[in-house]
């Protein structure tokens, strides 16, 4: 028998019986986030249901949408079977409220709650998904869309929030593939799925009419998927990634790579003929299919709008190359790696021993995890070049929590602000920030299967 204290009681039954457990005519209880199981029809409906974890019953769970400089507050309610915490990806938030099992808090046990408050300083498209066995739990759904809204509207005619996943389902039982952790996953490329999805629909249509101007809000949610997007019918332009204006839009021009966690905000007006449809198009190994349909219906107009202009820059503190402590991050290992030993719990181990306790990966020699010491210990306000060498058959989608980085040009340009940044294979990639967020921030690979076999560390702030 579990015992459970009063306030997760009432949490819990409460959300048994049905009742919305939301901020409500008392005014003290904040909306909650229920991490549940749920049966979802993910399938074509000549298959069974799928038994998937969610936020609310479904997946994406539901999307959080707040004006820039508001408040989020969320209860997360743990009504399943492990223990789970909820990090809210790419956002410059205060350290306690990262949602990280294990370093910024402890994961919330089921029948237990947590009490995520805080502010969000910058507009963009974000997402929230569990931090506790990621690989397992974001494969299974725990995830959603954290919309940030710009203080004015822009000059658009819709909207459309677009989650992308990819899930691994046996389809002789149409569920989810339980074998997390296979030592090929963790190796290799990651968990990659065979059921592509958008807002949880492998068939997603939306209706739309000519010349009619769309924001789409891109959002990778698969565990290791970079999808290879491209647009059919639609004339678009780039204007954030990961969240973050660009200076000028980009007219999107070939194929649109968007790696694990990684957001693109396009604007695409519609250029498909009533009748015809337009796609956002996803292009595999062998084959192209359409990711999202996009059927033009009568009533548009006959007038192109002018070209999109920027959207408006988050308040963000210059880095200064000159001023910057340079940061090395070696990344090994792998199958195919040159991996032969590495430093494990501080003592350097042959790769047999490395691979006999899980870890195919390390940084810098190291497999260090979270609890291990940090790639580095950082002065609040501290200038940082970092330099990743990614020196293994794989690629590798490098998130840093909590702070925002510029990728680095050759030239020494500083690049769009990122959260996650991809390096393919045998790339280099330099990246700088100012260490102005104080805490521990982790950084790893959001290809979650290898940030669970060695891929992860963090830096220390203030
Ligand atoms: Cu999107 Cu450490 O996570
Ligand atoms: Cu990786």
């Amino acid at each position: 028998m579990i015992s459970l204290n009063r306030r997760q009681f009432l949490a819990t039954s409460a959300a048994f019986a049905g009742l919305p457990v939301s901020a409500g005519a008392a005014g003290t209880a904040p909306a909650t986030l229920i991490a549940q199981q749920s049966d979802v029809q993910l399938l074509p409906t000549n298959y069974s249901k799928t038994s998937l974890w969610c936020f609310d019953g479904r997946s994406p769970g539901p999307e959080i949408r707040v004006a820039q400089g508001g408040r989020v507050q969320r209860r997360l309610v743990n009504q399943f079977s492990q223990g789970t915490s909820t990090h809210w990806h790419g956002i410059r938030i205060d350290n306690a409220m990262d949602g990280v099992s294990g370093l910024t808090q402890d994961a919330v046990q089921p029948g237990g709650t947590f009490d995520y408050d805080f502010t969000v300083p910058d507009a963009g498209t974000y997402w929230y998904h569990a931090h506790n066995r990621s690989f397992e739990q974001v494969a299974r759904g725990l995830y959603g869309a954290l919309i940030v809204e710009e203080a004015d509207p822009l000059d658009i005619d819709r909207e459309e929030v677009l989650v992308l996943d990819d899930w691994l389902i046996d389809p002789a039982t149409a569920q989810i593939k339980d074998d997390f952790g296979a030592p090929h996953d963790l190796s290799h490329a990651g968990r990659i799925g065979n059921l592509l999805t958008t807002n949880g629909t492998f068939n997603l249509g939306l209706s739309v009419r000519k010349n009619e101007r769309l924001r789409l809000r891109l959002i990778n949610a698969a565990n290791a998927r970079s999808f290879q997007l491209g647009l059919e019918g639609l004339d678009g332009w780039a204007v954030a990634l990961d969240g973050m204006p660009l200076t000028t839009p980009v007219r999107v021009n070939g194929a649109i790579i968007l790696a694990p966690a990684q957001r693109i905000d396009l604007i695409v007006d519609v250029v498909a003929d009533v009748g015809g449809t337009a796609h956002i198009l996803q292009f595999g190994r062998e084959d192209t299919f359409s990711q999202v349909a996009f059927e033009v219906v009568e009533g548009g107009t006959t007038n192109r709008r002018n070209v999109p202009s920027a959207l408006p820059p988050n308040d963000h503190r210059m880095v200064d190359l000159k001023e910057a402590t340079t940061l090395s991050l070696s990344m090994e290992g792998g199958a195919m790696g040159r991996m032969r030993s590495a430093s494990l719990g501080g003592e350097l181990k042959p790769i047999g021993e490395i691979v006999d306790a899980g870890f195919f990966w390390s940084f810098n020699g190291r497999v260090d995890g979270i609890e291990g010491d940090p790639l580095a210990r950082l002065e609040r306000g501290q200038n940082v070049r970092l330099k990743m060498v990614n020196d293994t058959a794989f690629p590798h989608a490098m998130h840093l929590h909590g702070i925002h980085f510029h990728e680095i040009a050759e030239d020494d340009a500083l690049g769009p602000l990122r959260d996650t940044t991809l390096l393919e294979r045998g790339q280099t990639r330099d990246i700088a920030f100012v260490a102005d967020n104080p805490g521990q921030w982790l950084l790893h690979c959001h290809m979650l299967s290898h940030a669970a076999s060695g891929m992860m560390t963090k830096i220390v702030v203030g």
